[in-house]
């Protein structure tokens, strides 16, 4: 591999998360019905798998529905379950084919229960696979993660003796083993198509040194070169994590 190679490997996000916004307002603005617009939203999906596999992305978080979708009229809550429960399925061979692993972050025990099956079919057949990690965020919601490994933690402890030593222990590295995120990178780079300029309570915890990419493309419009584009700026930031820049260029001693 030439340096040039290697320069920008190191410069490919591990992990891209995605808040896939924008399916509505592209259905509405082509007179369609909002289902329409989701439909089109799995297409793009099966595509982004290839797109991230192929520029080197490990693992790809999609945040297909949040903890607060469920206040979404019912008639489109439940056309979302539906179609998932009907598109996984066709979407397992092309996983195969790819190589890419299902996984889940999200309370999906809530989920309607044709949707859970289709979703545990999906992750048993995939899950050798060892492209890419494909993470679908299902009833996923980053304060109720957070709130998830409080709760985890305090019942990791039963005397008063037992919970100050937890306590004394606490810290951000040694709670995040509570938020059940295991063989999960930190987000490296988190998109959000559709314009909006807002995280809507998607990975909190790794937002706090995750990089920003806010692009206007509507999700079902989202093409190669709009993921092209976040992962060029991406390789273009230098990611300083409280530092200074010439401590990260290793200018100056530590
Ligand atoms: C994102 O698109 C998909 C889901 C939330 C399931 P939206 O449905 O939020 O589309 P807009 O924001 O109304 O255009
Ligand atoms: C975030 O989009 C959730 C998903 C893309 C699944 P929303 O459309 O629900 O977010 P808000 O309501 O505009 O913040
Ligand atoms: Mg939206």
């Amino acid at each position: 591999m030439s340096s040039l190679e290697d320069q920008s490997r190191r410069h490919v996000p591990q992990h891209v998360a995605i808040i896939m916004d924008g399916n509505g307002r592209w259905a509405k603005a082509r007179g369609l019905s909002r289902l329409e617009g989701h439909k089109q939203g799995v297409k793009r999906l099966r595509d982004v798998i290839r797109w991230a596999r192929d520029a080197g992305v490990q693992q790809v978080s999609l945040y297909a529905f949040s903890t607060e979708n469920w206040k979404r009229p019912k008639v489109e809550v439940t056309g979302l379950m539906t179609l998932m429960a009907t598109m996984l399925p066709l979407e397992v061979p092309k996983m195969m084919e790819e190589g890419a692993r299902l996984l889940t972050l999200g309370d999906t025990s809530k989920l309607p229960w044709l949707a859970r099956k289709a979703l545990q079919r999906a992750l048993d057949a995939t899950k050798n696979n060892t492209s890419i990690d494909v993470i679908l965020c299902l009833n996923y919601g980053g304060q109720q993660e957070i709130v998830g490994g409080v709760k985890k933690f305090c019942a990791s402890f039963s005397t008063e003796k037992e919970k100050e030593e937890a306590l004394a222990k606490l810290s951000p590295e040694t709670f995040y083993s509570y938020l059940g995120r295991e063989g999960i990178y930190p987000v490296d780079l988190l998109i959000r198509t559709g314009g909006e300029k807002r995280i809507s309570n998607f990975h909190l915890w790794d937002a706090a040194y995750a990089e920003l990419y806010f692009s206007d493309t509507n999700w079902p419009a989202y093409t190669e070169d709009d993921l092209k584009a976040a992962l060029d700026d991406y390789a273009g930031r230098e990611r300083r994590f409280g530092q200074t820049s010439e401590q990260i260029q290793g200018i100056v001693d530590e």
